[in-house]
C-alpha cells in the first residue's frame, strides 16, 4: 500500500481553525485577535494583551481595573512550594525549575481551578504566579530569600522589583512591557501546539502548561535568547563578529536568534525588540553587545538571507534591566503563559484530540523467539 506523504515538523500543516493570532509571514506582520503588536506594543500594555487574549476582545477601563487588581492578587505562592523551591539544589537551571513549580503548585490549588469550565482562573492564577516562581527561586540561589510580590505595581514592574528588591526604574519596567507583550503569544508555536495537545486530553490547565513550559525549554525555540547572548560574549568585539559567525555558517551551525518556519521577512517583533536594544545599550553608556548583534545581522543576512526573529535582541534588552542570562528563557514564559492558556481555552472550548499518525518503517510479522533461543 502507498504510504501517505509525510510532513517532517508538521510544516505547514493546518491542525486547528483559531481565532486568537494571526501570523503574516511574509508580509511580517503578527495581530493578536486582530490588533497589530505594533500597535499593542506602542498603546497597550501586558495586562491589557491578556485580557485580549483571553476575552477576544480590549477591555474597557473598569474590566482592565478588574483584572489588574486580580492579577495582582495573586501572586503568592503557597509555603509548601517556597520550601519545595529551597530544597531544590541552586545549579539547577531556572526552566527546570518553572516545570517543577507548575506541577507542584497544582497540587496545593483548590479543585476547581483545574476543571476545564473554570479555566479562565486558572490562566489568571498562573500568569500572576510564574514571576513569582521564578524571582524566588533566583533570590534562594543567590543565597537571599524571596522578596514577597507588591500588589501596587504592574506585572513588568513587579518581576523587576521581585528579581532585584529595588524600585524599577520606569524606562527598564516600559522595555520589559513591551517585550512581554510581544512574546505573548505566537499561533501554534511548539508550546503552544504542546500545551493544545495535552489540553485535547481533557487534561487540566496546569498539565498543559507544564507541558509548555517544558517545549519551550528547547534551544530551538525558547532557549534561543539566552544562546544569543552567550555567543555575543563569546565574540566580545565588533571586530571578531564576523570571522565568528563565518566559521559557524562554515560548519553548517545554526546562529541563533535567525530564522523561523514562518516568517519569510523579518519577524516584526524583532523590528521593535532592535530599537529598544538600542535605546537601552546607549542608556546603559556600553553598546558594545547591541553592535556586536547588528554586525552579525549583516553577516548573516549577507551569507544565509537570513533574517532575525524574536530571540536576536531580546536577550540585549533583558541584559540591560539586569536579568540574568538564564532566566532570559523564563522570561518569555511569564509573557508566552497567557498565550498558552489563551489556547487551552479555545482547545477546550471545541475539543477533539489531537492524536495524528506515523508512517511506520519498522518490519512486521516478526516471529516470536523465546528468550534462550535468540
Ligand atoms: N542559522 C543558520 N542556518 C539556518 C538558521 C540559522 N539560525 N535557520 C535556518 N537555517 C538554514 C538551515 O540550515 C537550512 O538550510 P539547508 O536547507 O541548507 O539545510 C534552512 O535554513 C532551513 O532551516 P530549518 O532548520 O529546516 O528550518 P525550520 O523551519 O525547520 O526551523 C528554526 C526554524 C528552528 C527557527 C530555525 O530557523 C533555527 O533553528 N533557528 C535558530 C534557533 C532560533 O533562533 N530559534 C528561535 C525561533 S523563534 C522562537 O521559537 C521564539
Amino acid at each position: 500500500m502507498q504510504s501517505p506523504p509525510v510532513t517532517r515538523g508538521l510544516e505547514d500543516v493546518v491542525v486547528a481553525s483559531s481565532s486568537i493570532t494571526f501570523i503574516d509571514g511574509r508580509g511580517g506582520r503578527l495581530l493578536y485577535r486582530g490588533y497589530d503588536i505594533r500597535d499593542l506594543a506602542r498603546f497597550s500594555n501586558f495586562e491589557e494583551t491578556c485580557y485580549l487574549l483571553w476575552y477576544g476582545r480590549l477591555p474597557k477601563k473598569d474590566e482592565l481595573d478588574q483584572l489588574r487588581t486580580k492579577l495582582a492578587g495573586r501572586r503568592d505562592i503557597p509555603d509548601g512550594l517556597e520550601k519545595l523551591l529551597e530544597a531544590i539544589p541552586p545549579k539547577t537551571s531556572p526552566m527546570e525549575v518553572l516545570r517543577t513549580g507548575v506541577s507542584a503548585l497544582s497540587s496545593f490549588e483548590p479543585d476547581d481551578l483545574k476543571r476545564p469550565e473554570s479555566s479562565i482562573g486558572g490562566a489568571l492564577r498562573l500568569t500572576a504566579v510564574l514571576p513569582t516562581i521564578i524571582t524566588a527561586f533566583h533570590r534562594l540561589r543567590e543565597g537571599g530569600r524571596p522578596i514577597a510580590p507588591r500588589a501596587d505595581l504592574d506585572h513588568a514592574a513587579n518581576f523587576l522589583y521581585m528579581l532585584t528588591g529595588k524600585e524599577p526604574d520606569p524606562s527598564l519596567v516600559k522595555a520589559l512591557d513591551v517585550a512581554l507583550i510581544l512574546h505573548a503569544d505566537h499561533e501554534f508555536n511548539a508550546s503552544t501546539f504542546s500545551a493544545r495537545v495535552t489540553a485535547s486530553t481533557l487534561s487540566d490547565l496546569y498539565s498543559a502548561v507544564t507541558s509548555a513550559v517544558g517545549t519551550l525549554k528547547g534551544p530551538l525555540h525558547g532557549g534561543a535568547n539566552e544562546e544569543v547572548m552567550r555567543m555575543v560574549h563569546e565574540v566580545r568585539s565588533v571586530d571578531q563578529a564576523e570571522a565568528f559567525v563565518t566559521q559557524k555558517l562554515t560548519k553548517h551551525e545554526k546562529v541563533m536568534g535567525f530564522g523561523h518556519r514562518v516568517y519569510k521577512v523579518e519577524d516584526p517583533r524583532a523590528t521593535i525588540l532592535r530599537e529598544y536594544a538600542k535605546r537601552l545599550s546607549q542608556n546603559s553608556g556600553d553598546t558594545t553587545s547591541f553592535q556586536v548583534l547588528r554586525k552579525i545581522e549583516e553577516v548573516v543576512h549577507h551569507e544565509k538571507g537570513l533574517y532575525p526573529n524574536v530571540d536576536l535582541f531580546s536577550g540585549a534588552c533583558y541584559e540591560a534591566m539586569g536579568i540574568p542570562l538564564d532566566l532570559f528563557t523564563p522570561v518569555f514564559a511569564v509573557s508566552r503563559i497567557s498565550g498558552w492558556t489563551a489556547h487551552v481555552l479555545e482547545q477546550y472550548s471545541d475539543n477533539r484530540i489531537i492524536r495524528p499518525t506515523s508512517d511506520y518503517k519498522g518490519p512486521t510479522d516478526c516471529p516470536y523467539v523465546p528468550i534462550d533461543k535468540r
